[in-house]
């Protein structure tokens, strides 16, 4: 069967290897119908990416159908549609033991540290597959990149009314929009690309967006939105380091910043800044299972539309070709789709 390599980084190509065949015990076999790409495909292509090692099939935004299952699986069956929880985590690590699997000592990503979901079938285990007979398959592997964002906003635990400040409107951004909203927080979006602002407003409803221009006005603008207080919750999703370290200015007093974004820079900062307003400082890593559901649920109920999300369609053959595409902003992309047929 085909599958997609990434060589080495810029250097796709279209390998044949064998289907697999005898799920193990706790094991199942699905079939990939569609695949989101994502941030990390694209650094990842860009040889940007410090945990990716090559060569590497991507693709961790998945929907599939399972196929067969080995001995002892309970929550799927041959035929159930559903979204990969692409975070491979060894259920015995310390982590894991606390209940966060999102951030396993030992964690394998799916199409970053192993190989991903860019073939037609491949084996998982069974407890990463979560079950959604009513989503499409672009739904389903949309579920992921709006995990993160969901994750994020759970880090930070906004209450209805609260001001919270989302910092990057990328993919990223966005996951962490509709999870905000949904809290029933006031929304603030700040970015320094106005395109992406304009989506925001037009497309995501979002009524205050501020345009970072980097002159120290974007503060005044915010105290004149949050009642002179700032955000008592900010969410930064840049992955730039000067925005995560300026982010600190932009938290009220008692309030919280949260790290969704990834940088491997140093992030530096006056610690005065930090004490004074006793603030707390949150790293948000990937998702946890129950955000699956949880979204898998939202969209079901109509909660979450999932209608604006994708901006590009693609063949699987042809996805080599349209990749380098991706990685330009000019083009565009929220988000792309391999139909895996
Ligand atoms: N927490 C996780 O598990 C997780 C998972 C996936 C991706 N990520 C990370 O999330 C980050 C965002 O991903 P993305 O795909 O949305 O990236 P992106 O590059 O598409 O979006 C980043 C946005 O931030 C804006 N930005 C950059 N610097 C800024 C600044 N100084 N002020 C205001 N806006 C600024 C950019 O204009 C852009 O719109 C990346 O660092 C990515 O690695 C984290
Ligand atoms: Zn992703």
């Amino acid at each position: 069967m085909r599958a997609i390599q990434l060589e080495q980084p810029k250097s796709f190509r279209l390998i044949d290897i064998p289907e697999p065949t005898d799920p193990g015990p706790g094991e199942a076999i699905v079939r990939v119908h569609r695949i989101g790409i994502c941030g990390t495909d694209i650094s990842g292509y860009l040889g940007k990416m410090p945990f990716y090692s090559y060569p590497r099939i991507p693709g961790h935004e998945l929907g599939v159908e399972v196929v067969a299952i080995g001995d002892g699986v309970t929550n799927v069956a041959v035929g159930d549609t559903c979204s990969v929880e692409p975070y491979i985590n060894n259920p015995n690590s310390f982590a894991s033991q606390r209940g966060r699997p999102n951030c396993c000592e030992d964690l394998q990503v799916l199409g970053v540290h192993t190989d991903g979901g860019m073939r037609k079938l491949f084996t998982l285990p069974a407890r990463k597959l979560h079950k959604a007979s009513s989503l499409s398959m672009e739904q389903l592997a949309l579920v992921e990149t709006l995990a993160i964002g969901c994750h994020a906003v759970y880090r930070s635990a906004p209450q209805p009314g609260e001001n919270v400040l989302v910092i990057g409107a990328g993919p990223i951004g966005l996951s962490v929009i509709e999870f905000v909203k949904l809290s029933g927080a006031n929304l603030i979006v700040m970015d320094m690309v106005e395109s992406r602002l304009q989506f925001c407003r037009e497309t995501m409803g979002v009524t205050h967006t501020v345009t970072f221009v980097g002159d120290g006005s974007e503060e005044k603008t915010l105290r004149e939105l949050t009642g002179g207080n700032l955000p008592t919750i900010v969410i930064d999703a840049t992955g730039n380091a000067k925005s995560m370290s300026n982010a600190l200015n932009y938290v009220g007093h008692t309030g919280k910043l949260v790290f969704v974004g990834i940088t491997t820079d140093n992030v530096t900062f006056p610690h005065p800044l930090m004490h004074r307003r006793e603030m707390t400082l949150l790293a948000s890593r990937n998702a946890l299972p129950d955000d699956f559901d949880r979204i898998i649920d939202l969209i079901q109920t109509g909660k979450i539309d999932t209608q604006p999300w994708i901006t590009h369609r693609v063949g699987f053959d042809d996805l080599p070709g349209q990749f380098p595409s991706y990685t330009k902003p000019e083009t565009g992309v929220i988000k792309a789709i391999v139909a895996v047929e």
